[in-house]
């Protein structure tokens, strides 16, 4: 498909239905996506615990581009485009690590923790190294998580910062430590993938182990006493009752079934030092965002899940857990215990996502429509998939006039 079947494709797609096939199945689309999508919004890259010291860092694949996290020697966390700005190589192998200068294996041009380059072996004496520091890219940080933006223009990130730090700042993310790591390669569209994270009218059947702790948001019954105290208690601790939204965001508190603490097989806490003694009756908190993300932080540990398009029917799933940093493995979480809750159902989901796609592509299929109430989230996700589409497609024909 060229970018005029996509727009024309776009144009066409029937409202409060799933999306046309060739937008969950063409491989220029993936490539469209990438541009329209991963490369333009933001995208939750890491905890900060994850790069404690100077030096460290984080290189990771947004689409087809490498980039890399550094901790610099002011303590700052700065992004670069993870390419050498010499012939191009990508520098540092995906992955974490520690470096007192970011080295490429190629000819080993050298670039300071700042992305000064400050070696560029062969060049001549007056060759103006100043020029070809690495690229930057923009870094945001809300108390404890990151996030990255490759284009300058990604949405204003300030109403999400608004929206978000008074509530996971209760969570004291930076005493925190990532203990487990799931890496799930599905055969799945990332729309898909996505679609699949947006509702829980599956959830009865396809996750039964979820379904102990978790409430279903579109059955919840609010006049039910203990639902009722629940958000009188949010009331009286200034946290809002309902979600914060904006179109490429939304965070809020969830409330877990009566008797339930946490989300885990047997709904006990798994780790035994909290994050905070503050939100034990907090429910969980939960923030996504629309394009690749949705995480959920408890008392005892946070889950994160985020969706990478690797081609028009795969996407890696990348899962992390994060815990407090002085909870000690073996005493105060067995981490068999603390992965199975989230490795059950990420699991589950594959089969779900998975058979969603053979039949996607199918010759007999026809976007079908979703459920007004239970699939709502889904279909903002897939309006506001073909609304930024159709933008990035609109702008890139009025630069050209
Ligand atoms: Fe990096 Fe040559 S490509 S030093
Ligand atoms: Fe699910």
């Amino acid at each position: 498909m060229n970018s005029e079947s996509i727009y024309q494709t776009l144009l066409k797609r029937k409202p409060h239905y799933t999306l046309p096939q060739e937008l969950y199945t063409d491989e220029e689309v993936h490539n469209f996506d990438l541009q329209s999508i991963f490369y333009r919004h933001w995208i939750f890259a890491a905890f900060e615990v994850e790069l404690p010291n100077s030096g460290n860092y984080l290189s990771m694949m947004i689409g087809n581009t490498p980039i890399v996290l550094v901790r610099t020697r002011g303590g700052d966390i700065r992004g670069f485009f993870n390419t050498c700005r010499h012939r191009g190589a990508q520098i540092l192998a995906e992955g974490e690590g520690r470096c007192q200068r970011i080295v490429c294996p190629y000819h080993q041009w050298s670039y300071s923790l700042e992305g000064e380059l400050v070696g560029a072996t062969g060049m001549d004496q007056d060759f103006e190294k100043k020029s070809f520091g690495l690229r930057e890219i923009q870094v945001e940080r809300v108390a404890g998580t990151v996030y990255v933006a490759l284009s300058s223009d990604a949405p204003d990130f300030t109403p999400f910062r608004d929206a978000f730090e008074p509530l996971i700042s209760r969570y004291n993310l930076l005493d925190g430590k990532v203990v487990h790591h799931q890496k799930i390669v599905e055969n799945a569209n990332w729309k898909l993938a996505m679609e699949n994270a947006r509702e829980c009218a599956h959830c009865d059947v396809g996750h039964p182990e979820l379904c102990l702790s978790l409430v279903n948001g579109f059955t919840l019954d609010h006049d039910d006493p203990h639902n009722v105290a629940f958000y009188s208690e949010l009331t009286k601790r200034g946290i809002p009752t309902s979600h914060q939204e904006g179109s490429w965001y939304s965070t809020g508190h969830v409330p877990l079934r009566p008797g339930i603490k946490s989300m885990t097989m047997d709904g006990n806490y798994d780790v035994r030092k909290l994050l905070s003694d503050d939100v034990a009756d907090l429910g969980y908190l939960r923030w996504s965002l629309q394009s690749h993300c949705y995480n959920i932080a408890l008392p005892d540990y946070v889950f994160t899940f985020s969706v990478m398009p690797l081609n028009a029917k795969q996407t890696l799933v990348h899962s992390k857990w994060l815990v407090h940093k002085d909870a000690v493995a073996g005493e105060d979480y067995d981490i068999e215990k603390l992965r199975q809750l989230w490795e059950t159902t990420n699991n589950q989901d594959v089969f779900l996502t998975e058979i969603n796609q053979k039949g996607v592509g199918s010759t007999g299929y026809e976007p079908g429509p979703y459920m007004p109430e239970a699939e709502s989230w889904c279909e903002r996700f897939t309006d506001w998939y073909c609304d930024e589409a159709k933008k990035f497609l609109e702008e890139k024909t009025m630069s050209k006039l």
